[in-house]
């Protein structure tokens, strides 16, 4: 049985991190990682290179010789985080962030300039850094990411962990992530456990197109399919699973998180269920018990003060075992999950 204590280190890092992370988590913009780790990973940009970046230094940081403004100059300018700015900059330039400290009084060529104020703009705007990046790193990778897709949390690197702590000591499992938005649980664990074989769906077909580009990239083998919840599968693969997971949207219509914190760049339909928050938690419980194998786990996501309401949802069905919830490092209880042994007693009839 998984252990109880998640292993993650913390990955918000905003002075309101903890009501933030108590709805969905806010897009993580102001805990920018430094992505030496994942560098990489995509494509180069085609605008701006080390090349544009001239080495003759200026005689101050302000401006350059012959009026050209210094890389130190140019991340002043945006009024952004000092952090944020040289993420940008670095990634305009195409270089690291470590680069970019160490070569301050240089002179980007002009298209580099307009390219970085662009993108600051943007992001002074409001829009999350990740979506002004276009990726965002997950579980060590780097995932593409759009305004099609969630932006991917550090506290849901715990479904992986989880997922790949059930899996141990199986061969060629069948793992199914619902909801996989860019693809981040699915592909994780697919990259994790070449073995075995993942399904992702989605409802959203921009969502799907994201993750599959994401797949293809990375290298991960993922099988997918559009629709709702367990609409999305065949027939033929009830009892099949060992391990489902799911980050579904679980945060209330009303709730006031919604409107900040950059969650409105973010699509509606992968925050919230338009109601209470649970709808999709509670068709996820009841409906995964025709599809998965005798002692196969189902593991969730939910909101801060939602996992009493999941082990419920769970203890309502005699099949559930081993109910149980982990916290993320702020303590929050964040996923709950439980095996499916029915043991003769039939599965729900509930269909999604
Ligand atoms: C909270 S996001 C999670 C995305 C990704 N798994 C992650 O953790 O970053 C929820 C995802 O569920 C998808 N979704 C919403 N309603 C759905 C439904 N009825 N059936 C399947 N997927 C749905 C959304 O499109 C979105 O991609």
């Amino acid at each position: 049985m998984p252990e109880q204590v998640s292993r993650r280190q913390p990955g918000l890092g905003l002075s309101e991190a903890k009501e933030v992370r108590d709805a969905k988590g806010a897009t993580g913009d102001d805990g920018v990682e430094d992505d030496e780790g994942v560098k990489g990973e995509m494509g180069a940009k085609d605008v701006g290179s080390a090349k544009d970046a001239k080495t003759d230094r200026g005689n101050d940081d302000a401006q350059g010789e012959k009026g050209r403004t210094t890389i130190a100059a140019l991340l002043r300018q945006t009024g952004l985080p000092w952090r944020e700015a040289r993420r940008l900059l670095a990634e305009v330039l195409d270089m690291s962030v470590t680069w970019l400290i160490a070569h301050d009084q240089d002179v980007p060529a002009p298209p580099v300039a307009e390219r970085f104020h662009a993108l600051a703009a943007r992001r002074a705007a409001g829009e999350p850094l990740a979506y002004v990046l276009g990726w965002r790193e997950f579980y060590g990778h780097r995932f593409a990411v759009s305004p099609a897709v969630l932006i991917p949390r550090p506290e849901t690197e715990g479904l992986v962990e989880v997922a790949l702590e059930c899996l141990a000591g199986q061969a060629e499992p069948r793992v199914l992530d619902l909801g996989t938005g860019s693809g981040a649980i699915a592909l994780s664990v697919a990259l994790a456990r070449p073995d075995a074989e993942v399904w992702a769906t989605d409802f959203s077909t921009d969502a799907l197109t994201v993750a599959r580009e994401n797949a293809a990239r990375l290298g991960a083998a993922v099988d997918f399919a559009q629709g709702s919840w367990w609409d999305a599968l065949a027939p033929a693969q009830q009892g099949g699973f060992a391990v489902i997971v799911s980050n579904p949207p679980y945060i209330a219509a009303d709730d006031p998180h919604l409107g900040r914190d950059g969650l409105p760049h973010e699509p509606r339909d992968a925050l919230t269920d338009g109601g209470d928050g649970l709808a999709h938690l509670r068709t996820l419980v009841r409906g995964a018990p025709r599809w998965l194998r005798p002692d196969g786990w189902l593991w969730l996501e939910h909101g801060y003060d939602q996992a009493e309401t999941v082990r419920a949802l769970f203890a309502e069905h005699p099949g559930w075992r081993q109910i149980a919830s982990r916290r993320d490092l702020a303590g929050i209880e964040r996923l709950t999950g439980a095996s499916w042994r029915p043991d003769g007693v039939a599965a729900p009839s509930y269909n999604a």
